[in-house]
């Protein structure tokens, strides 16, 4: 805990250059989202993790700081954003690059490929666009991780709506977590995991896991 505490603290303070409503955004970021949980997810492997749709970085730049066997290759559509997340710095093995995630093709060279909180942000008719690509940039056996917010129950849903509508200014594309896991199975992924996290959350989080199956079964007509 007081590790977290302190990687945390060094990570807000590293966005100091972009001011302080920055900083403020980034431990915001780090107290919504259960870092914790991607922790303990990504601490069984070794390697390169794509992150999709990162922002500003902060919980890439949080886990790396935890889990330095991991190195992550970070994308978002939006430049400034990347910009803003390499003035941080904060850690060497934390690449950005600015890119669609639903148009970017990737060799399967990553042992994870994550998305936090970015579903939503993309148009609803691409989510399985995006869930595809991160599963091809995934080696066999790898991970594909996608932590989101879910359309019920509603009143959280609503709430989520609101805050984004505030923050960013969208509206909100949200699914249910098995419609994702459904995808990640059409991807080619076996789902460990498909549940609702951070139960006393105002937010409807929720997280699949997946395993990009090394054999994926042909189809015999
Ligand atoms: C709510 S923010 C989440 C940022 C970060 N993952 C976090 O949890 O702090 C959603 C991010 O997704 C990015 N995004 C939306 N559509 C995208 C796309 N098609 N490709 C890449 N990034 C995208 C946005 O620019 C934004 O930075």
């Amino acid at each position: 805990m007081k590790k977290s505490m302190a990687s945390a603290w060094r990570i807000c303070r590293s966005y100091r250059n972009a001011g302080s409503l920055t900083c403020v955004y980034a431990a915001a970021r780090l107290a919504l989202v259960p870092v914790g949980i991607l922790c303990d997810v990504l601490s069984e492997l070794k390697g390169d993790v794509l992150s999709i749709g990162t922002g500003i970085g902060a919980v890439e730049y949080f886990l790396a700081d935890r889990l330095p066997e991991l190195s992550f290759m970070c994308l978002d559509s939006r430049i400034k954003r990347i910009a803003v997340a390499q003035r941080a710095g904060h850690l060497p093995h934390v690449r950005f690059a600015a890119g669609d995630a639903t148009v970017v093709h990737h060799n399967p060279v990553y042992a994870a490929a994550l998305a936090v909180d970015v579903l939503h942000h993309i148009d609803r008719n691409k989510h399985a666009t995006a869930v595809a690509r991160m599963a091809e940039a995934v080696r066999p056996d790898g991970l594909v991780i996608i932590k989101d917010i879910a359309l019920t129950p509603p009143w959280k849903h609503a709430w989520n709506r609101f805050h984004d509508r505030l923050v960013s200014g969208d509206d909100p594309a949200c699914r249910e977590p098995e419609e994702v896991a459904a995808m990640l199975v059409a991807a080619g992924c076996l789902v460990e995991q498909c549940s609702r996290i951070h139960p006393y959350s105002p937010y409807p989080d929720y997280l699949v896991v997946a395993r990009k199956c090394a054999n994926r079964p042909k189809l015999v007509i």
